[in-house]
């Protein structure tokens, strides 16, 4: 595994080179995404890793300091999945001290997570922008988790014309449904136990739907339910949204589908998203 420190090592390749980007303390989500970028550059392409965390994409006061660097052991896990080239700049490599550029999508960041985390969405196009061209991958695999953050990667691709096909992750799940996270680490035995609640929220809207339910207000109300029988779970909101266009929805028509997703805080305030589909 070659490991690049500086956007001056990057290896250049002719070879199809798949991108899995990340932040690092890495885990079985990411070990998803690195087995599904393995098969999608072939026997014959390379798999390309970048860990980075990146300042842009936080709040001030947010957990960018505290958040969790395992430099050892994400470097032997990456070694261990079999990726070819792991890219891990530093701050001042990625940004210089007066950087002054930033990638706006202005439609689809407005919601959900854009809503409550103003400018997240800014910084993550940005380093997604700055890692596309730095690495040049063919294609790069982002994980469904982090549903806003993939329909805002797609929608920049599109309309910025960069030469990268997006590769879809499925969520990984500990064996009692909690989604695989790193902050998911911030949590104490207490908290590990009420974050089941996402999950739980999640499957009764699932059920309502299954029943046939196709009201947005329902659903979401069935959701509220679940969670406020929590006393550890503060929700951030509760959404159940188009798809496509992120946008509320009220009335869902025969044949819709619907994204249900959540944010909450979980005791002290570590925040936990999850999603579900609900297709028809
Ligand atoms: O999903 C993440 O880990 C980050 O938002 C990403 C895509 C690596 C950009 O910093």
């Amino acid at each position: 595994m070659e490991i690049a420190r500086t956007v001056s090592s990057v290896p250049v390749t002719a070879k199809r080179r798949i991108l899995a980007p990340t932040m690092g303390a890495l885990h079985r989500g990411h070990g998803e995404l690195i087995r599904i970028a393995r098969q999608a550059a072939g026997p014959e392409g390379e798999v390309a890793v970048s860990i980075f965390v990146n300042p842009l994409q936080f709040a001030p006061g947010g957990d960018y300091a505290k958040y969790p660097r395992p430099e050892a052991d994400d470097e032997e896990f990456c070694r261990k999945a079999g990726v070819d080239i792991l890219f891990r700049p530093g701050v001042e490599e990625m940004y210089a001290s007066d950087f002054s550029m930033a990638v706006d999508e202005t439609s689809l960041s407005h919601t959900l997570e854009g809503k409550s985390r103003p400018g997240h969405f800014r910084g993550v196009c940005t380093v997604v922008a700055k890692l596309f061209h730095l690495l040049s991958p063919t294609a790069a695999v982002f994980g469904e988790k982090d549903f806003q953050q993939l329909a805002i990667i797609r929608r920049m691709v599109r309309d910025l014309n960069f030469p990268v096909r997006i590769v879809v992750g499925a969520t990984v799940r500990e064996p009692d449904g909690l989604a695989l996270s790193s902050r998911n680490s911030y949590l104490d035995p207490a908290e590990r136990q009420a974050a089941l609640v996402l999950s739980r929220a999640l499957a009764a809207a699932r059920g309502r739907w299954d029943a046939g339910e196709r009201d947005g207000d329902r659903l979401r109300a069935a959701m509220q339910d679940v969670l406020a029988a929590e006393p550890l779970a503060h929700p951030d909101y509760v959404s159940v949204a188009d798809p496509e266009s992120l946008v509320e929805l009220g009335a869902i028509p025969p044949g819709g589908a619907a994204l249900a997703s959540l944010a909450v805080r979980i005791g002290r305030g570590t925040r936990l998203i999850d999603n579900l589909l609900l297709e028809p």
